[in-house]
């Protein structure tokens, strides 16, 4: 099917979506789910750009979030990313989120892949998300890559390696930086397995994550994409565009997906 936005107003429960993708989901071997920024959005997290305001709308994402940056100004960096952590700690998951985690419980193969740092997925009680860009509630060693997930906030200036003493930086990765390489493993291998493949909420614009709907599609897999805008997004003959917020249509998915189950409100 080519780009055929589903007329979503003029419809209800099961009819709102395609019946093969129904069909599909439920008989799935292995689901994978990619989300972006955009499931996010309705738990108020700005995307990184978005976060450029007020004392931070003097900065470019170079100043910010690239390994020269941390050398030149680590006290800065790490500011910036203690600003946008705190905002992530006063969020809190929301209806997508809460979806995907029931679609996770009701499937025996199911792999969540995700470009956001915030940790909302895992809160909102997913178990193992590949986190492609990392996590804000991570840090690691700059000198020997040691990962902790909790640490003593200095007054100022980034907090230091137990073990080396060196400084420790956001476990995300930067612009210009490689992706971590297992995170990247599972996600292909995921994708290139899987008999659905559901992209919610990312513009589908950077690489590597942006490929990983067409290596699904390309080994056979339905691909649903949630969004309310079809902008840049590619369209193909086994992709379904379900257009609107993830935190309406994925609930209501499962439950048109699985209606004989208790659908607990989100
Ligand atoms: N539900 C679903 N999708 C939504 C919603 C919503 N409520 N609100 C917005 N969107 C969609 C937008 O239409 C857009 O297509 O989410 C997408 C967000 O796109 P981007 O901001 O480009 O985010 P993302 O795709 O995650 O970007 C990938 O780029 O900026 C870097 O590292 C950053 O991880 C990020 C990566």
């Amino acid at each position: 099917m080519d780009l055929e936005p589903m007329g979503f107003e003029k419809r209800s429960s099961r009819e709102r979506f395609p019946t093969d993708l129904l069909a599909r989901l439920r008989d799935a071997r292995r689901v994978v789910v990619l989300t972006g920024a955009g499931i996010s959005a309705e738990s108020g997290i700005p995307t990184f750009r978005d976060a450029l305001t007020g004392l931070w709308a003097q900065y470019r994402a170079e100043d910010l979030a690239t390994p020269e940056a941390f050398e030149r100004n680590p006290a800065l960096v790490w500011s910036w990313y203690r600003m946008r952590r705190e905002l992530v700690v006063r969020a809190e998951p929301n209806p997508g989120h809460r979806a995907i985690a029931r679609l996770e419980s009701r499937l025996t193969r199911f792999t969540l892949i995700t470009q956001n740092v915030d940790g909302l997925h895992r809160r909102a009680g997913s178990t193992d998300p590949v986190e492609l860009h990392g996590s804000l509630l991570r840090a690691r060693c700059s000198r020997e890559g040691t990962v902790v997930d909790s640490w003593e906030e200095p007054k100022t200036g980034p907090p230091r390696c137990a073990r080396c003493q060196a400084y420790l930086r956001p476990d995300v990765v930067w612009f210009g930086e490689t992706l971590p390489e297992h995170a990247l493993r599972r996600a292909r291998e995921a994708s290139a397995a899987c008999d659905v493949f559901l992209s919610v909420g990312t513009s589908n614009l950077v690489e590597p994550a942006a490929s990983l709907p067409w290596l699904a599609a390309s080994a056979g897999a339905v691909v649903a994409v949630v969004n309310p805008s079809v902008e840049g997004q590619r369209s193909g003959t086994r992709v379904h565009h379900l257009l609107g917020r993830a935190g309406e249509l994925l609930p209501a998915l499962l439950a048109a997906g699985w209606p004989e189950e208790p659908n607990s409100p989100t």
